[in-house]
C-alpha cells in the first residue's frame, strides 16, 4: 500500500505521458516553450503500463489519470489506455487534456476504455484565448469538448484557471456555457507552478471571489460538503440542479490532509505531491532489471518523503524545481 508517514493512503495515480504541449498557457509555460525532456529518459509505453500494473496489482491504486504536458500529443495514448483498461482489478481511467485534437480521437479513447475526461478551457473569447494560451485554438477545444460528450466520456468536466485582469470576469459566462451543454464546470485557484515564477499570492483570484461572482447570477447549494473527503473540488448544485459547479481552492482552502494522490512523471520519477522538492526514480531500477516486487518496495519507500502539506503560505515556501507541465496536473 502507498501509505505516507501521516497515515494517508494514495489510491489515485496521476501519470504524465509527456512534458510537451501544443499550447503555451501563460500560467504554465513561457512563449518559447521549455527544454523538453530528452527522449531516452521518457518511459516507453510498455514501461508506463508496467508501472501502472504494479500500482494497481500490488499497491492498491484504484484510479489512474493521464496528464501531461498534453497527453493527446503522445502517439501511443490509445494503446496505453487499452492496456491499462485490461488490467485486473481494472482501475478507473481518466484524462486531463487541453482538448486540441480530441475531436478526432474521442471515440477511439472511449472504445479503448477511457472513462472520463477533464478539458481545460479558461475563456470563451477568441482574443482572450490567444492572449492566454498564445495559440488561436479556441474552436478546436470547443469541438473537442462536444466530441468527448458525444463519445460518452462523461461527466465531461471543464477546468478553468482565472487570472486577474485577463479572464477573472468570466466565471458566470463559463458556468452558463457549461450548464447549457451539460458539462461540469470547475474553477481551480492558480497555483505557483509556472515555469516563469510569475505567481503572486496577493493577485491570485480566490475561491471566495469566484463564489461571490457566481452568486450574482446563480443560486448555489453546497453538495455533500461534509463528505468532501479527498475530492479537492467543493461542489454545488446550481439553481436546484441537475447542473453542478466545483471550486478547487488548493491555495486558500488546502485539502492536503486528505490527499490520496501520487504522481509519476513522464521520465519515471515518483512525486508524492505537485509541490514536492524531491523525486524518487523508478526508471533506472526498472531498466536495470528490477522485479515488480522491488519496484513496489521503492515506490512504498518514496511515499515516506510525502510532506503534510504544500506549504504555499509558509514564509520559506519554494516552488518545485520542475514546472506543472513536467510534473503532471
Ligand atoms: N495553477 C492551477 N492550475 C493549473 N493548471 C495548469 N497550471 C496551473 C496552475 N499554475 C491546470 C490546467 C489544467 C490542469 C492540469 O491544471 O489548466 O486544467
Ligand atoms: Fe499546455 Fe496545459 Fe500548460 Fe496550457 S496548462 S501550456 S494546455 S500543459
Amino acid at each position: 500500500m502507498l501509505v505516507d508517514s501521516y497515515g494517508r493512503l494514495a489510491t489515485d495515480l496521476r501519470v504524465s505521458l509527456t512534458d510537451r504541449c501544443n499550447l503555451r498557457c501563460t500560467y504554465c509555460m513561457p512563449a518559447e516553450g521549455l527544454d523538453w525532456l530528452p527522449s531516452p529518459t521518457l518511459l516507453t509505453d510498455a514501461e508506463i503500463v508496467r508501472l501502472v500494473r504494479v500500482a494497481v496489482q500490488r499497491l492498491g491504486v484504484t484510479e489512474v489519470r493521464f496528464t501531461g504536458g498534453e497527453p493527446l500529443v503522445r502517439k501511443g495514448l490509445v494503446g496505453i489506455v487499452e492496456q491499462v483498461a485490461a488490467l485486473r482489478p481494472r482501475p478507473q481511467i481518466s484524462l486531463t487534456s487541453n482538448g486540441i485534437g480530441l475531436a478526432r480521437i474521442a471515440v477511439a479513447l472511449r472504445e479503448a476504455g477511457l472513462d472520463r475526461i477533464n478539458v481545460s478551457l479558461d475563456t470563451l473569447d477568441r482574443d482572450r484565448f490567444i492572449e492566454l494560451a498564445r495559440r488561436d485554438r479556441l474552436d478546436d477545444v470547443i469541438d473537442g469538448l462536444a466530441a468527448a460528450a458525444a463519445a460518452g466520456l462523461t461527466p465531461v468536466k471543464v477546468n478553468a484557471v482565472l487570472m486577474r485582469g485577463i479572464n477573472s470576469d468570466e466565471a458566470p459566462a463559463l458556468l452558463r456555457w457549461c450548464l447549457e451543454r451539460g458539462y461540469q464546470m470547475r474553477f481551480i485557484e492558480q497555483m505557483p507552478l509556472d515555469a516563469q515564477h510569475g505567481w503572486r499570492r496577493d493577485t491570485m483570484v480566490t475561491a471566495a471571489e469566484i463564489f461571490a461572482a457566481l452568486e450574482q447570477e446563480f443560486d448555489l447549494e453546497p453538495e455533500g460538503q461534509q463528505v468532501r473527503g479527498s475530492a479537492p473540488a467543493e461542489t454545488f448544485l446550481v439553481n436546484g440542479g441537475p447542473g453542478r459547479v466545483g471550486v478547487i481552492a488548493s491555495v486558500s482552502r488546502p485539502f492536503c490532509g486528505s490527499c490520496d494522490r501520487v504522481r509519476i512523471t513522464a521520465d519515471g520519477q515518483v512525486r508524492t505531491c505537485l509541490f514536492a522538492r524531491e523525486e524518487s526514480d523508478l526508471r533506472e531500477p526498472m531498466r536495470a532489471g528490477a522485479s515488480d516486487e522491488e519496484l513496489a518496495g521503492r515506490w512504498e519507500a518514496a511515499m515516506l518523503t510525502k510532506k503534510p502539506g504544500h506549504g504555499i503560505d509558509d514564509p520559506g515556501f519554494l516552488q518545485p524545481a520542475r514546472p506543472m507541465s513536467a510534473i503532471g496536473g
